[in-house]
Formats: structure tokens, C-alpha cells, sequence
């Protein structure tokens, strides 16, 4: 499966006529990736949906690449080893990069549990494309909401290679973001983020 570098040497990047500047302008905002990281029930999901419903109800162009979803379909031959953690940083990256290309505002929902991989995924993408939202929740709470089960399974041995359990969750050392939702709703995880992100995403004219 492992690309040779003789095969890359022989493929050019064939440039497209239509920008992702021209296709920023277009949409009115520019298009970045915002990727939320954080323990199983931390509340990533949730508050990736609540801030899509707030930024699709403004009229922006905006999609939620779900770990849990990837793994339905593009990640579902991906276990949850420590390297095939990293092939699913590594996938929803280059997926989230093809859509900012396209225009859009990603918001990837991934625990990504290891620092240096969520740091290769921000290599990937331009200075101010690219956005880290620690979403951070103490694992007694995380497991204590358990909203699938599945800390509860874990505990029982039912599931290996848990994270916060069995295996581990490095916390950002430089988030862009941080929110504690230990003790917040997602509406006031809300009120926090949604203002930043409609000033990162603005488009300002002459200016880009
Ligand atoms: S990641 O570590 O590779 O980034 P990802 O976000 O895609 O994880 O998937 C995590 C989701 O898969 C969790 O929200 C949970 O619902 C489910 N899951 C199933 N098994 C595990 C496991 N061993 N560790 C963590 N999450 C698991």
C-alpha cells in the first residue's frame, strides 16, 4: 500500500483554474480547518454540529468530517492501534485540506490523541487555515456522561485499547482554543467560540 517515492517523482500537481481565493470571495468568507480535539465525550461532536447549524444558518459553506463517521466509510478499515490512530489524523487531514480548498469551513471532531500527529495535520495547511480547539474534559466526567457506553465497556474489558483507559490522551500543548466543558453547556461552549471563528473566517477585503 505504501506509495514509492519513484511513483510520487512521476506525478505532477496539475494546478486548477478556479481558486480556492476565487472560490473564497465567492462564498464571502474564507474557508480553514478547525479541528476539535479532546477525550471520548468531551463534546467535540456536539459542539461541531451546534457550530455548523450557527454558521450554515449565517449562510457559510461549512462541513463536519466526524472521526466516528470516517470510520463508517473512508477510515472504517482503520483499527484504533496507535498507527492506525495516526492514518486517520493523516486521511481526515488531507480530506479537510481538499475541502478548504474547495471553499469550505471544515470543523474535524477527532480525539487525535497524540500532539505530534495533530501538529503534522497543521503542516498540512497554511498558517491561518488552521485552527486547534482543545476541547477539554476531565475523564471522571467524560466517563460519567459516557454517552454511548462505552467507557462503561471499556471498564469491563469489553473494549481494548481505550483512550483515557488503556491507552493515552496527550493534551494540547499550544491550542488555538480551549474550552473546558466539564462545567458548560454547549451554549455557553458557544458563546466562546462561535464569535472567534466568525472573525477568523471574515472576509476582509483588500486584505487577503
Ligand atoms: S482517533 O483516536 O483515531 O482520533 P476517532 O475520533 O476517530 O479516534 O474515533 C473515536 C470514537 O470511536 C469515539 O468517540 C468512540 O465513539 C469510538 N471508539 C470505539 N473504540 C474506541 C477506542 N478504543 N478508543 C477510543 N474511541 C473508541
Amino acid at each position: 500500500m505504501k506509495s514509492n517515492s519513484q511513483d510520487a517523482a512521476n506525478i505532477v500537481w496539475h494546478p486548477q483554474l478556479v481558486t480556492k481565493k476565487a472560490r473564497n470571495q465567492s462564498n464571502g468568507h474564507k474557508s480553514m480547518m478547525i479541528w476539535f480535539t479532546g477525550l471520548s465525550g468531551s463534546g467535540k461532536s456536539t459542539i461541531a454540529n451546534a457550530l455548523q447549524s450557527e454558521l450554515f444558518k449565517r449562510g457559510i459553506q461549512v462541513y463536519v468530517l466526524d472521526g466516528d463517521n470516517l470510520r463508517h466509510g473512508i477510515n472504517t478499515n482503520l483499527s484504533f492501534s496507535m498507527e492506525d490512530r495516526k492514518e486517520n489524523i493523516r486521511r481526515t487531514a488531507e480530506v479537510g485540506k481538499l475541502f478548504v480548498d474547495a471553499g469550505l469551513v471544515v470543523l474535524a471532531a477527532l480525539i487525535s490523541p497524540v500532539e505530534e500527529e495533530r501538529q503534522r495535520a497543521r503542516s498540512r495547511f497554511a498558517e491561518d487555515e488552521f485552527l486547534e480547539v482543545y476541547v477539554s474534559c476531565t475523564l471522571q466526567e467524560c466517563e460519567k456522561r459516557d454517552p454511548k457506553g462505552l467507557y462503561k465497556k471499556a471498564r469491563k474489558g469489553e473494549i481494548p485499547q481505550f483512550t483515557g483507559i488503556h491507552q493515552p490522551y496527550e493534551e494540547p500543548k499550544n491550542p488555538d482554543i480551549c474550552i473546558d466543558t466539564t462545567d458548560r453547556t454547549v451554549e455557553q461552549s458557544m458563546q466562546i467560540i462561535l464569535p472567534i471563528i466568525l472573525e477568523k473566517i471574515a472576509w476582509k477585503k483588500g486584505k487577503q
